[in-house]
Formats: C-alpha cells, sequence, structure tokens
C-alpha cells in the first residue's frame, strides 16, 4: 500500500457566514468574536482537564506505547489463526470499529479472497435483533471466528447477552481451549467482563478509567478490530496527535474544533438549526456520520446545565450520503425549515480513478459524461449541492481529507471529539453522561423481570403511567 499523505484535514466554513450565504439564516463573524472570551475559558477548562475526569481521550494518541505493542502482538495472532473477527459491542462499542473498517479497507473487503483480503472478515454485530444473530451463525465457521467482547461497562444488557450466547456456543462446538476465541475489551476495574475474563483467562485489553464509551475509538475498542483488519493504527494516533495541536490555541480562528463549537453554538442557540445533517461524499465515510451522530447527540442532548438548572438543549445530527440522498432528502434540506446545517465530508484525492466511457453519441446531455471521471462527478455533484444550499440561503460547511487514510481519519475522529468538548464547555452541560440512556437500559430490565431492588422499583413506577387506550390502537 502507497505511504498515507500527511496532510492536514482542512474545515470551511465559508457557507456559515452571513457575507456569504446571507444575512437571513448565515453567522455574523461578529457574532463569532463575541464569544472569544467564552470560548477562551471552554479551551482553557479543556486543556487544563486534559488526561482527568472523563478527557483521558485527549491522552490517547500519546499514552499508549505499550498498549499498541500488544494490541499488534494480538492482532497477528488473530490474522494467523482465525477466519472471521467478530466485534459484540453497541454504541460507543461498535460504531468506532464499523467507521474505520469502512473508511480505511476495501469497500468489499469481506468479499474479498483471503489472499487479498490479509486478514480475517469483520463483523460488527451491534444489536439483539435475533435474525441478525441467526444470520452470523450461518455465514460463519465459530470454530474459525475470534470474539471481540467490547463493553466499557462490563454489564450492557445487549453485549453481554451476545457474549451468553456465543460462549456456550463456543463450549460445545470447541470444547477444551474456548477461550482462545475471546478476546474482552473492557474497564480495568468495573462491571462483570472483568470477573469474568480474569476468571477464563481472555486475552484482555483495557478501556482507561477516564475514556467514556463513545471517545473510545482511539483506546483498544477500536484499534484491535483495527489492526487485526491491517490498519495503520500508528498512523491514526499520529494523525490524532497532529488535529490536537492545532487544537491547542483559544484563537477561535486558529483551532478548528473550537471554531466548529463555537459556530454550531451560534448555530442551534441563536439560530434555530437543532440538525446537523453531515453528508460525506463518499461511501468510504458513510459510517464516520453514524459515529459522528452517536458523539454528538448522546454529549450535547442534555436537560440540566452542569448546577442543575433546566436547559433542554442538544442538535439533533443525522446522516445523509452523497450524492445518493441528493435525490432523498436534499429537497427538504433547501426548501423545509430554516433548522439545519449541512456538513459535507469532501475527498480530496479518491483511492481510485474512474473514467466514463464514452458513448450514445446521439444524445449530448449524455455523451457530454464520456471521458470526464466519476470522481470529478461526485464533486461537481458536492458543489452543485453546496450551491442549491446557498442560494436558498442555507447554511454549509466542508470538512476536506486530502485523501481518506488512516492519518486523515486520526485527524477527523479527534477534531470531532475536541469540538464536541468545546461545544459542551460552551453549552454549560456535562458531555460525557449519557442519564437519558441509562433510564431506557433500567426500564428494559425492569420490564425483563430483572428481580434486583432497582429494576423492581422501576416495574413499580412503570405501571403507573396511564393505560394505553383501545381507541387510540388501530
Ligand atoms: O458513550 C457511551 O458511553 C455509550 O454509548 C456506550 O458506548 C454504550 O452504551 C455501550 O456501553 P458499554 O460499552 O458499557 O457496553
Amino acid at each position: 500500500m502507497a505511504k498515507d499523505i500527511q496532510q492536514p484535514i482542512v474545515l470551511d466554513v465559508n457557507h456559515m457566514m452571513s457575507d456569504i450565504v446571507g444575512y437571513q439564516y448565515g453567522i455574523d463573524a461578529c457574532d463569532v468574536n463575541g464569544l472569544s472570551e467564552a470560548a477562551s475559558i471552554a479551551q482553557q477548562n479543556v486543556q487544563k482537564n486534559r488526561g482527568t475526569g472523563w478527557l483521558g481521550w485527549m491522552e490517547l494518541p500519546y499514552n499508549q506505547a505499550e498498549i499498541v505493542a500488544g494490541i499488534k502482538q494480538a492482532a497477528a495472532k488473530v490474522r494467523e489463526n482465525f477466519e472471521t473477527f467478530v466485534v459484540l459491542g453497541i454504541g460507543g462499542s461498535a460504531l468506532g470499529p464499523s467507521a474505520i473498517q469502512q473508511a480505511l479497507n476495501h469497500l468489499h473487503y469481506n468479499d474479498l479472497p483471503q489472499d487479498k483480503r490479509g486478514g480475517p472478515k469483520l463483523y460488527v454485530e451491534d444489536n439483539i435483533d435475533p435474525e441478525r444473530m441467526a444470520a452470523l451463525l450461518d455465514v460463519i465457521d465459530i470454530k474459525k471466528t475470534c470474539f471481540n467482547v467490547i463493553t466499557k461497562s462490563g454489564a450492557t444488557a445487549e453485549t453481554m447477552s451476545q457474549y451468553l450466547i456465543i460462549t456456550d456456543l463456543l463450549k460445545k462446538q470447541v470444547g477444551e481451549g474456548w477461550q482462545k476465541h475471546i478476546i474482552a475489551t473492557t474497564d480495568m476495574e468495573k462491571g462483570n467482563l472483568i470477573k469474568l475474563a480474569k476468571q477464563e483467562n481472555f486475552d484482555l485489553f483495557f478501556i482507561p478509567s477516564t475514556v467514556g464509551g463513545r471517545f473510545s475509538e482511539l483506546c483498544p475498542v477500536g484499534l484491535i478490530p483495527a489492526a487485526v483488519c491491517g490498519i495503520d493504527i500508528d498512523a491514526m494516533l499520529a494523525g490524532a496527535a497532529a488535529m490536537d495541536e492545532r487544537c491547542k490555541t483559544d484563537d477561535i480562528w486558529a483551532n478548528p474544533a473550537l471554531l466548529e463549537a463555537v459556530l454550531q453554538y451560534i448555530a442551534m442557540q441563536e439560530l434555530g438549526a437543532n440538525v446537523q445533517v453531515v453528508m460525506p461524499y463518499a461511501d468510504s465515510l458513510k459510517y464516520m456520520a453514524d459515529w459522528f451522530c452517536q458523539l454528538w447527540a448522546e454529549s450535547l442532548g442534555k436537560s440540566v446545565t452542569r448546577k442543575g438548572m433546566a436547559v433542554n438543549v442538544g442538535q439533533t445530527p443525522t446522516k445523509a450520503l452523497g450524492v445518493t440522498d441528493q435525490h432523498s432528502q436534499l429537497q427538504l434540506y433547501t426548501e423545509g425549515p430554516y433548522d439545519k446545517v449541512i456538513t459535507f465530508l469532501k475527498v480530496g484525492q479518491f483511492r481510485n480513478e474512474f473514467e466514463i466511457s464514452h458513448g450514445c453519441e446521439e444524445f449530448a446531455d449524455v455523451a457530454f459524461l464520456g471521458g470526464k471521471t466519476l470522481n470529478s462527478l461526485i464533486e461537481a455533484e458536492r458543489q452543485g449541492t453546496e450551491y442549491a444550499l446557498y442560494r436558498s440561503g442555507r447554511m454549509s460547511q466542508t470538512i476536506t481529507l486530502p485523501e481518506v487514510n488512516a492519518y486523515t481519519i486520526g485527524q477527523l475522529l479527534f477534531f470531532f471529539e475536541m469540538a464536541t468538548a468545546y461545544a459542551g464547555e460552551l453549552l454549560d452541560i456535562d458531555a460525557f453522561n449519557q442519564p437519558g440512556v441509562e433510564e431506557s437500559k433500567i426500564a428494559s430490565y425492569a420490564v425483563l423481570g430483572n428481580t434486583n431492588e432497582k429494576y423492581q422499583k422501576k416495574a413499580e413506577e412503570m405501571k403507573n403511567r396511564p393505560a394505553s387506550k383501545a381507541k387510540y390502537t388501530l
């Protein structure tokens, strides 16, 4: 593989600004400057606490030399001994591995013959749909499969259910030595997985206590599946470190993540842009959008400030794929409510070039495509969409990856994480908890009849909601 191009990713916010996109629904540079003190405080708070509290992820590009060596060893063992690698995890324990694999490996990686793939097939199982479990078991040979069970809390019902099913099958089908088919990635102390891992002597990697699920992609959560699939994890970490350097100043106009946080803060708080559509113009980046959606939604969607004042803030992130969703969503974005920001993810240089064949000379509108490339067509369409949004006075911004490679993806991950941390500071909320998710977890355990007192109480509470009425059920 050619050496990664180590160039910086670029954030272009021209189409967010009122002097470009219009005064009805653009951001005035003066308003950005008006937030310079708040932004400076946000930047200082994040920087001074780096590595502590929930900001352990900020140090991941620097403090994992030994861990990375261990990951590479474990990955080499998996590549040698297994045909298939299955991630069992959900949320922050699954979205990153999927995003990285999609971005950095062949788009039909699992379908490639083994000699072209080089590593095992990868499946990321982030749901408990019984049909999906059955389908997985239909296509893998469990005796030739390694399972990476990933759960920070070590207690998530979805992941632990998968664990129970898979370990039962391994015991039955593999018998002695079944434990060699499991790699556990979890918290060093908390939860049940760590106890099981020690009891069964699984290969074990830790998620630092200072790193939350959705900020964990650059620790063993993401690095193990990536390394198993042959991705250059050193380059990912180097890219993250390069972005970290760019995010160390409190000058809004020089720190891309701080600028991003300030612009989105103004967009959501002052312009009612409650939706951010992440629109990659590259199939390779479509799951990066999903990864970002969790990060932004779960971190910023909060009901109270850090002092407990009711605020109900957040911006709903959603994904659209360029160009596919031009033919599905764009009408809404250009003419629907003024409630969105569109974030384009653009690729400078694709890893392939594809020329469009000549033909249909009798039809000028078709023939003119001949001799051009799909590369120029996809970028022309992105520019066309940007222009259509501009014409209707809508805000958009473009993040360009000179090329999709481990180095630029490392930058992109870190950029979004930093922007999220800064936005949390500006909103004065705890960007690192997820009480709304916990509520749903407890309620579902109660429904399932867990006898623990906490869940019993919840079951009682749930009985008190108004009973469903037949007239509302058709
Ligand atoms: O960001 C988070 O903390 C969550 O989205 C978690 O990643 C998700 O709930 C899964 O949790 P765990 O890794 O503990 O199984």
